[in-house]
């Protein structure tokens, strides 16, 4: 029986997250990102005692999991998921509450010409390439297309392989290449960047003329695994200290860029969601 068909009992699981005197940025999840947070605040004895056990977010993500996205997964992201699970960075996709998200997003937009940056095998791309219409585009770009072809046979079995048109190489030179073309100004709907996060400002400052005035730029981790609240000293920052810089950088120049309206949320890692206005 996999993870998330076990029943839910909320008395089986260990009260660990808020009371965990770790630090927790180490794991990349809602939960960790929440109780880091709230173990900062000065109150928290006082916002323990407020939050019954049912109300730890370990517990409500495991809810909206179960409650909300399982059951309504598309049978190939359930595959994908499964498939990736198995492989060894496979912490590195978006969790399923994060695809129903965009995919929702795309829907809501009614968004047809899309990029991705980032593709590893395929989570969020399927999660996008199921949601757009039947003729809408994603150009996805990855340095590997190894990682695309283990989760492609799913993304074929879901009918949406004709909507991508997958690029192998680095990312930020392809986009130089199209911003070449004036052709290509102002064109996308809709980008979502989950790559290098070194270069997500790069990328910010090339797809911003790229993008059409009304359409969304969404850069995932923005969060960092709560790091980007850590104090600089903070010990056991491990995986997350080398870039953490360049995420906090990333944040703090998308809050004051003129050009877009913002809205940072906290799913998954975290998305920061970039709306062109000018
Ligand atoms: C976090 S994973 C993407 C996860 C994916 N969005 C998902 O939901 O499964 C980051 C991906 O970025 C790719 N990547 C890293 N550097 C890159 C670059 N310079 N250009 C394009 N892709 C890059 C990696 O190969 C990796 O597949």
């Amino acid at each position: 029986m996999s993870k998330e068909e076990e029943p839910f009992d909320p008395n089986d699981l260990p009260p660990k997250t808020l009371l965990n005197s770790e630090p927790l940025y180490q794991v990349r999840s809602l939960k960790t990102m929440i109780s880091f947070i709230l173990s900062q605040n000065t109150h928290k004895q006082y916002i323990f005692a407020l939050i019954s056990k049912s109300h730890d977010p370990y517990y409500l993500l495991q809810y909206i999991l179960e409650t909300s996205v399982y059951p309504r997964e598309h049978e190939c992201l359930k595959e994908l998921r499964h498939i990736t699970e198995k492989l060894p960075w496979h912490s590195i996709a978006i969790p399923p509450d994060e695809g129903q998200f965009l995919s929702m997003l795309v829907k809501l937009m009614n968004a047809k010409n899309t990029m991705e940056i980032g593709v590893y095998t395929g989570y969020s791309l399927l999660s996008t390439a199921l949601a757009l219409p039947p003729d809408g585009k994603i150009l996805a770009l990855d340095v590997n297309r190894r990682d695309y072809e283990i989760g492609l046979p799913m993304i074929q079995k879901a009918g949406v392989a004709h909507k991508i048109d997958f690029r192998e190489g680095p990312a930020l030179s392809f986009l130089d290449e199209m911003l070449k073309d004036q052709n290509n100004k102002g064109t996308l709907d809709f980008v979502f960047v989950d790559a290098d996060k070194d270069n997500h400002l790069n990328y910010h400052k090339r797809l911003i003329e790229l993008v059409k005035i009304g359409g969304v730029i969404g850069y995932d981790n923005t969060l960092w695994a709560g790091s980007v609240a850590a104090p600089t000293d903070a010990p056991k920052m491990g995986f997350f200290q080398p870039l953490r810089g360049f995420v906090i950088e990333l944040n703090k120049y998308l809050a004051q860029d003129s050009r877009i309206e913002i809205c940072q949320i906290p799913i998954g890692d975290g998305i920061t969601l970039c709306r062109r206005l000018i």
